[in-house]
């Protein structure tokens, strides 16, 4: 079987190192500096080891593409392009649809179309099947389903293989070829009773992550003011066997998922008059967070960080990853740059953002952990400056939440 995996980012890519063990692999990404890397057998995604690719390569099973004609004899199509959110904070569906474009014009018998792409209930259904009938130019019955990815990039215990899926076809002949595709490559497969189920199960995760992650920001807020420690506490209440469970405190949420999905949840919960206001709060209470550690930050230094050198130390959105979609270190930035301190950041796994170089970890006056590698030297960050404000917990003997 021949498969086409359109979007070969984060998810694209992964599932296409899966599946390219069992079959031909066609990765579609209109980017093309990604295909030309992807084609020289060089992986640029955490987790996706450029051997494989090289591998695959070199047998034949896996070619990267920005042309749609090289997906017209393919038998299966992943969708895995990005669902981020307009400027207004509202679902961005258009990559969804250039993918569906994709689909259409250039595939002219039926096929099995899968989404992995999280989007709200009623996607699948409302928006990509009517889409690729729209572009196609004969009328085909292509059969539809979706899979919402839970990959973790660079996380180790959990991967494509043991991470249970859940699918569910637009009819019974896509489930089942649904269920015969992800069998290939994972071993627990959990079919639902409609399309809509597994996207709105894929945004309550999400949700669920988010909704617990502004509680625990808020109640390190709360200790705080109560001169407790937030980590002693939470250790406290974690000893409790059931009914807890534990998150930690943070700069914020950021990379694709936390900050993007619930939006998509509150969208449609809104659009049919439900309400979503635990998602619009917690939305506000983790964007807070960076405002609220640069005034303690500010607090600890006399009350100014005019003209103070500030080294903010890991600007991806989450260790040991070079993502820095959405990350809570942006906004620390702008909030120490708007209080007048000169900023500079440490990142030698994200290495160049925004028109800026990871600075060496030294000789500034204030530091503030937002993010810890497993690779950065707790002790190199406490001697990189006098004062070391931890917003991860992971540094001990700095300042911190
Ligand atoms: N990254 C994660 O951890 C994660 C986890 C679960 C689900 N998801 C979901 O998976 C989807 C993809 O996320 P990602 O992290 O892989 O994004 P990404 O940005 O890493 O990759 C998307 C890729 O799609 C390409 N692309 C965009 N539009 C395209 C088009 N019309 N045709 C072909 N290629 C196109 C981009 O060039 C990019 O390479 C999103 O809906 C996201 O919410 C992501």
């Amino acid at each position: 079987m021949k498969i086409a995996v359109i979007g070969q980012g984060y998810v694209g890519l992964t599932i296409s190192a899966f599946a390219g063990e069992h079959f031909e692999v066609v990765g579609f990404d209109n980017n093309y500096k990604i295909v030309d890397r992807l084609n020289s057998g060089m992986s640029h995604i955490e987790g996706v080891e450029s051997a494989v690719i090289r591998k695959f390569i070199k047998r034949g099973s896996y070619k990267a593409t920005s042309l749609g004609r090289d997906i017209e004899n393919v038998d299966l199509v992943v969708i895995a392009v990005p669902t981020p959110l307009t400027r207004d904070r509202k679902p961005d569906l258009t990559y969804v649809e250039s993918a569906c474009k994709t689909i259409g014009e250039n595939i002219s018998r039926p096929v099995l179309v899968i989404n992995e792409s999280t989007s709200f209930p009623g996607t699948l259904r409302n928006f990509i099947k009517p889409a690729i009938e729209k572009y196609s130019k004969v009328q085909i019955e292509h059969l539809y389903a979706i899979s919402p990815e839970r990959v973790d990039p660079g996380r180790g215990d959990f991967n494509q293989k043991n991470t249970p899926r859940l699918f569910a076809g637009l009819t019974p002949e896509a489930s089942k070829m649904t269920r015969d595709f992800y069998a290939k490559f994972c071993d627990k497969l959990v079919e639902v009773s409609s399309p809509e189920v597994a996207e709105a199960a894929k945004l309550f995760e999400n949700t669920f992550r988010q909704v617990n992650i502004a509680l625990v920001n808020e109640f390190a807020q709360i200790t705080h003011s109560l001169g407790i420690s937030v980590y002693e506490t939470l250790n406290a209440a974690a000893t409790k066997p059931y009914g807890f469970m534990k998150f930690n405190p943070s700069a914020g949420v950021g990379g694709h998922c936390i900050p993007v999905d619930p939006t998509y949840l509150a969208a449609i919960a809104e659009e049919h008059g439900a309400p979503a206001t635990f998602i619009r709060r917690a939305n506000e209470v983790n964007l807070q967070m960076s405002e609220y550690i640069v005034k303690r930050v500010a607090e600890d230094n006399g009350g100014s960080l005019q003209g103070k050198s500030v080294l903010v130390v890991g600007v991806a959105y989450k260790p040991n990853v070079a993502d820095v979609r959405e990350t809570a270190a942006e906004l620390v930035i702008g909030h120490l740059r708007s209080q007048g301190a000169v900023v500079s950041w440490h990142d030698d796994v994200v290495g160049n953002w925004k028109g800026e170089s990871s600075a060496p970890l030294q000789g500034a006056d204030i530091a503030v952990v937002v993010t810890k590698h497993d690779g950065v030297d707790e002790k190199k960050i406490l001697s990189s400056a006098p004062y070391v404000f931890d917003t991860t917990g992971k540094v001990k003997g700095a300042k911190g939440l």
